[in-house]
């Protein structure tokens, strides 16, 4: 089955707030927070957070949220990835970053940042970023809370 990747409609915050929800990782604050990013995709491009959905079959298997960072000529942050429990491991994540990818070269390029925790729960985030050639950039300890870095990703276009 292979992966399908498109832009967000309305229809799609219940299935993405699923995804959020059943992923133990995040919060709740933290699920607050990606919600609103949604909401502020689906208001329209000018937001400043834009969003691409995964199907895998008929279903929407995960989600990116990204944007131009403020304040930056052509930097952009990564703020959301996320593939549901049953859908990883089959490339829906990369299907996401390179669509992600593909739209800032369309718009003339420039960097991406990744902000990511160290902490064991993001393993999975991290492998991925690596695997995708997003390079370490720096890590900031105790950042988030004592022993739990900020790790930060940096990859050029
Ligand atoms: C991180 C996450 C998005 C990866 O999604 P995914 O669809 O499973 O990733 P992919 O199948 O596209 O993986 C691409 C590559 O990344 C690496 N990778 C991804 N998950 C990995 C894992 N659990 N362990 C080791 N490597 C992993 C591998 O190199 C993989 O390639 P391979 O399968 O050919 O070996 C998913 O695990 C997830 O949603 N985790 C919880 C939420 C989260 O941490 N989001 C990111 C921070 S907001």
């Amino acid at each position: 089955m292979s992966v399908t990747v498109r832009t967000l409609a309305p229809g799609d915050r219940p299935a993405l707030k699923a995804l959020l929800m059943a992923e133990g990782a995040f919060r709740d604050d933290e699920v607050a927070v990606a919600l609103e990013l949604i909401d502020e995709a689906l208001a329209g491009a000018d937001s400043g957070y834009w969003v691409r959905v995964a199907e895998l079959g008929a279903e929407v298997a995960g989600y990116i949220c990204y944007g131009p960072t403020p304040m930056t000529e052509a930097t952009y942050d990564l703020y959301w990835l996320v593939v549901g429990a049953q859908f990883r491991r089959r490339g829906v994540a990369r299907a996401l970053a390179r669509a992600m990818e593909g739209d800032l070269s369309a718009r003339g390029g420039g960097s991406v940042r990744v902000e990511t925790s160290d902490t064991e729960g993001y393993g999975a985030a991290r492998r991925l970023y690596e695997a995708l050639g997003y390079p370490m950039a720096c890590r900031l300890a105790d950042f988030y809370r004592p022993g739990d870095d900020l790790i930060i990703y940096y990859k050029r276009l």
